[in-house]
């Protein structure tokens, strides 16, 4: 199994994404195969697993915990979770753990705070009661997500007793931004890049059409999937390997020392994903396909701006909205 550090976690250079499970975006709000897909990905080297609490409104979280459950896996794989970012306080903050720790059926290894919380809050405030999850054995670990640098930098001075080992953030080939200050930053502050749509909803994978509401409401999604240039470089990368686009996309991620979380909502694409972890790219793959893909450094603007928007809207109208959704 092809490893690396994630804090003091040993982890699975790839990680699954299983915000496809129970979810309105994906269309996978009745998936009967979710069971299937965790253990594939068990079987075939992948510990490393992403949910939250938004993703079908607690769906995703229910069928990883019930699928670990029947596998009979315990602690031995590492469990990501998420809480959302209208959670503003310390009290909704520790609910919210509370309730993702019984879908679950154990305790999260790490615990992201999954967009920031909104501008009228306190922000300290909010994420010093993210850390005391760790002290109220609701998490070991505690991370960030969609923090953009000017906010990471000020957050990071808000954390007296445990430190965050990781910020989650869209990174991929078609987004690059976090690589002008995030990535720099990140590095010099210890914290491991989670990084996000790794093969833009498909785009980066051989999707060319748009069919779930995931994939027709995200503009990076056609843009990428239509990028001349870009797909042609990812095309004779993978042709030289033998290999896949996707596994492509992801292995130029793990060369950037990103830890990739592709999602699926088939069984069978977890092997293709799996097997990117033996994928290492040549300094010149690298080059390649960073000069096909050097737009996109600043084509979305120079800093990290995903779901920032969010953080205008009050606590509760998110919390009302998304409940009334049925999750994300
Ligand atoms: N922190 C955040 O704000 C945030 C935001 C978004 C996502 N995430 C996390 O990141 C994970 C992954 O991101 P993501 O779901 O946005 O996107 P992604 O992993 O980049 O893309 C996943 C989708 O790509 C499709 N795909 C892969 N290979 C393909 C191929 N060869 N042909 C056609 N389609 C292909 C898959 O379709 P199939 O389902 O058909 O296999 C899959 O649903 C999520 O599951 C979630 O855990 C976090």
């Amino acid at each position: 199994m092809k490893t690396r550090m994630l804090g003091p976690l040993r982890v699975s250079s790839i990680g699954l994404g299983l915000w496809q499970l129970g979810s309105p975006s994906w269309g996978t709000r009745n998936l009967s195969n979710a069971v299937d897909i965790i253990r594939e990905a068990i079987e075939h080297n992948i510990n490393f697993f992403d949910t939250a609490e938004v993703y079908g409104w607690g769906k995703s979280e229910k069928l990883l915990g019930d699928a670990l459950k029947e596998l009979g896996v315990g602690d031995d794989v590492i469990i990501a979770t998420k809480i959302a970012g209208f959670r503003s306080t310390p009290y909704f903050i520790r609910k919210a753990a509370q309730a993702s720790k019984r879908r679950l059926s154990r305790t999260p290894d790490l615990i992201q705070y999954h967009w920031p919380p909104p501008y009228h809050t306190p922000l300290c405030k909010a994420l010093r009661g993210l850390e005391k999850l760790i002290d109220e054995g609701l998490t070991h670990y505690i991370g960030l997500s969609n923090f953009d640098s000017k906010l990471l930098a000020r957050s990071l001075s808000c954390f007296h007793k445990h430190e965050p080992i990781s910020l989650q953030i869209q990174y991929n080939l078609a987004y690059r931004a976090p690589e002008n200050n995030l990535l720099p930053m990140a590095k010099e502050k210890g914290l491991t890049i989670i990084a996000w749509s790794p093969v833009a909803k498909g785009a980066l994978a051989g999707a060319r059409k748009a069919t779930t509401r995931a994939q027709k409401t995200d503009k990076l999604f056609k843009i990428a999937s239509s990028d001349k240039k870009l797909q042609s470089a990812l095309r004779s990368v993978a042709e030289k390997y033998n290999a896949t686009l996707s596994q492509v996309s992801l292995a130029w991620l793990i060369a950037k020392n990103a830890l990739p979380i592709p999602g699926t909502r088939r069984k069978e694409r977890i092997i293709e994903y799996s097997n990117a972890m033996d994928l290492s790219l040549t300094r010149e793959d690298i080059q390649l396909l960073d000069e096909a893909s050097k737009s996109y450094v600043t084509r979305w603007g120079r800093d990290y701006n995903l779901l920032q928007w969010l953080r205008l809207v009050p606590s509760p109208i998110q919390y009302l909205f998304i409940r009334a959704t049925g999750g994300v």
